[in-house]
Formats: structure tokens, C-alpha cells, sequence
């Protein structure tokens, strides 16, 4: 049997997903929030970001963040991480929180592992940098246990 395949450019959307099709679908399929960005600064000096790309139904977000080059090795790293762990804990009822980090950078698994994230899982050779492939590390935090 031959099927004919379409391509369509970018996300589209298709009017017969019913709720039951939400039970196993993503959330993104169902649901796109913008994330939401906290920026930190210390005496008026911008000392970094952590964006959270947020799941609401599941009280989920995916953390991704910054120190900018000058302001490294200085602690600001942590505490920024710290911080936004008790924001989205008290402010924003987040369940838990998700970070993906490369295998080789230390200094992000150290803070990580540091605030209490767990090694959770690893998406092997998922991505590819200096002409090689290395392991995404899916580290998790659940906030109110
Ligand atoms: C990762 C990043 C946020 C760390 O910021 P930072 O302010 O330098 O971090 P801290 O000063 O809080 O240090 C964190 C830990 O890493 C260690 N560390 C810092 N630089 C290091 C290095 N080059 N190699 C090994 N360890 C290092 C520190 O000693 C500290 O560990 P400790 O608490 O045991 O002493 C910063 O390097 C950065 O923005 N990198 C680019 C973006 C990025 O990687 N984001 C994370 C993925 S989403």
C-alpha cells in the first residue's frame, strides 16, 4: 500500500485531537506557554538568568541557565540557581524542575548536584560539539515532596 506523504512547515494544527488524545500526547502539542526568564543583579551589575520553559499541567520546568563570562567562579552560578529553585517553588507552585547538561560541563553538574538535583537519566550521544557526540545528562528536583 502506497501512502502519500505531505510536509507542512512548522507546528500544525489538527482539530481532531480529543482530550483522551492529551493523555498521551506531549503537553507542548496541547498547551505553549512562553518561558518565563528571571535576571539577577547584584549592585545594579547583571549577574545572570535562569529561564524556565514551564509545563503547566504537569508543574514541570525545563531550567536553563547563564553567568556571564566576567562574573564567573564567583559563587553566582549556585546562588542564582538556588534562588530560582525557592522562586518557582514559593511563587510559582512549580513541581518539580528538569535541567539537561552536557556531559562535559563540570561547573553545571557540580551546581546541580549541589542543590540537591539528581542524576535522573542519560540521552546518550545526543549531542554533537568539537566534531564529536557526548551525552546529554537529564538531571531532576522535585520541590515539594
Ligand atoms: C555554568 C555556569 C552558570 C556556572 O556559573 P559560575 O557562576 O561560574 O558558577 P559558580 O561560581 O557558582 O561555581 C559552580 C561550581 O563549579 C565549579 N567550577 C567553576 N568553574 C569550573 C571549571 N572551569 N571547572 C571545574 N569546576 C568549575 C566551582 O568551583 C563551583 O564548585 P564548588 O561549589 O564545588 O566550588 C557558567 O559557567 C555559565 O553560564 N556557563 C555557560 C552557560 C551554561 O553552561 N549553562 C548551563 C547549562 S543550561
Amino acid at each position: 500500500m502506497g501512502l502519500k506523504l505531505l510536509i507542512h512547515e512548522g507546528q500544525k494544527e489538527f482539530d481532531i485531537l480529543d482530550v483522551e488524545d492529551s493523555y498521551t500526547l506531549s503537553e507542548r502539542r496541547v498547551l505553549r506557554v512562553p518561558p518565563v526568564t528571571l535576571e539577577f543583579y547584584d549592585a545594579g551589575r547583571f549577574v545572570g538568568f535562569v529561564e524556565l520553559d514551564i509545563r503547566v499541567f504537569n508543574r514541570n520546568a525545563y531550567i536553563t541557565f547563564y553567568v556571564p563570562r566576567e562574573e564567573r567562579g564567583k559563587g553566582y552560578g549556585k546562588m542564582i540557581l538556588q534562588l530560582a529553585l525557592e522562586h518557582a517553588r514559593n511563587e510559582m507552585n512549580l513541581h518539580r524542575l528538569t535541567a539537561e547538561v552536557y556531559e562535559y560541563n563540570i561547573p553545571s553538574i557540580k551546581i546541580l548536584e549541589s542543590i540537591g538535583f539528581e542524576l535522573e537519566g542519560r540521552l546518550k550521544e545526543a549531542k554533537y560539539h568539537s566534531g564529536r557526540y557526548w551525552d546529554i545528562l537529564v538531571f531532576g528536583k522535585i520541590l515539594n515532596p
